[in-house]
């Protein structure tokens, strides 16, 4: 099939018309997988799919959000951009300003940012600031800078960020034939699942999906203001892209965990990092650890016997694994030195 990025597959269902310039990388159209090796790990007959953004064109979900939004914003005239960000964003508005022709400005809160997203954002010729505080204090900033200066927000509370990210959820429909039962997601600012309900509710409608899932978020346990219900201020969770305390899309996603009979929980960043590991070793697929949150909580929320024997589960997994290369070689084992000796490679090898 002929990819031109989501947009153009997913039209009719997005406020676009001949006049807006569509800005593409030709993200979407991202592998749902099977996991054969979770689904056996979980039992109970669960069926799990991994929908796979991580391979998008700048390694996110984000991709779907910008292609949009940055769109929009040159059919509006617009000149620059500009976000707050945990990494993500960043790459994404860099990569897609750097593609429309206009300036991006990001603000990344300092020494909580993965070294590949840094590096998209700076490769891509985005003005990166970094700021000495939270996620949280950088997206008040750039809220105020936004209102009064001629540069478009392009963080998930501009209402298009989240029209392009519902297109993953009728994907899912697309390639499954149907709506999974659970949907589980790693929640961060909360834009990711509030998008997929919308995606789900409005393929219902157009009854192209003839059930709807139940959401189920995943925070990290010192980074969980919804599953706490209270601002987090010092937020504190080794999986940097979802270490948000005060999301700014908090009301739509309780009404999405609410709407579509889901919940939201919170795991560990020990739990977090065993899935990683066995996301990479057991299933062949790297992603960030935010990522991983999902995994986490599918294998905590099977052992408690949440889900419906027999059930359809599908998982966001949001960013790739090489955003983050510093955690992955933290926690795998170290490579050997060898001098360049057969005998001393063999006695390395224990074949
Ligand atoms: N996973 C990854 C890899 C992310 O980058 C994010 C968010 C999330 C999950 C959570 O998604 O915010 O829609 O609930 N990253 C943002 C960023 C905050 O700035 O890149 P959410």
């Amino acid at each position: 099939m002929n990819w031109s990025g989501v947009i153009d597959r997913y039209r009719s269902f997005l406020p676009v018309s001949d006049r807006t310039p569509v800005v593409t990388l030709n993200e979407g159209n991202t592998p749902l997988l099977a996991a054969p090796r979770l689904g056996e790990a979980v039992g109970s007959g669960l069926q799990v799919y991994l929908k796979c953004e991580g391979f998008n064109p700048t390694g996110s979900f984000k991709d779907r959000g910008m292609t949009l939004a940055i769109s929009k914003a040159l059919e509006a005239k617009a000149r620059a951009v500009i976000c707050a960000s945990t990494g993500n964003t960043s790459a994404s508005a860099a990569a897609y300003a750097a593609r429309a022709g206009l300036r991006a400005f990001v603000l990344v809160p300092r020494g909580g940012i993965a070294l590949g997203k840094l590096s998209q954002a700076a490769i891509h010729g985005a003005e990166v600031l970094m700021v000495d505080g939270s996620f949280d204090q950088a997206l008040t900033l750039v809220k105020e800078i936004a209102e009064r200066h001629p540069v478009t927000l392009v963080n998930s509370i501009n209402p298009f960020r989240l029209e392009g990210q519902k297109t993953a959820a009728f994907e899912v429909v697309d390639q499954l034939g149907r709506a999974p039962d659970y949907h589980l997601i790693p929640v961060g600012n909360a834009g990711n699942i509030s998008a997929y309900w919308q995606g789900y509710r409005e393929y219902h409608l157009a009854k192209l999906g003839q059930a709807r899932p139940k959401m189920v978020g995943f925070q990290a346990a010192g980074a969980a203001p919804i599953y706490e219900n209270r601002v987090i201020h010092e937020p504190k969770t080794i999986a940097t892209a979802i270490k948000i305390g005060n999301p700014a899309n908090w009301a739509r996603a309780t009404a999405a965990l609410e709407e579509s009979g889901g919940w939201i929980e919170v795991v560990t960043d020990e739990e977090i990092l065993h899935a990683y590991r066995l996301l990479a070793s057991g299933e062949g697929i790297f992603m960030e650890p935010a990522s991983a949150a999902a995994v986490a909580g599918l294998l905590k929320m099977a052992k408690q016997g949440r889900f419906e024997p027999g059930s359809t589960l599908v998982l966001t997994l949001t960013g790739h694994g090489l955003k983050d290369p510093d955690t992955a070689l933290e926690h795998s084992s170290r490579p050997v030195t060898v001098p360049p000796k057969l005998d001393a490679l063999l006695s390395a090898l224990s074949l």
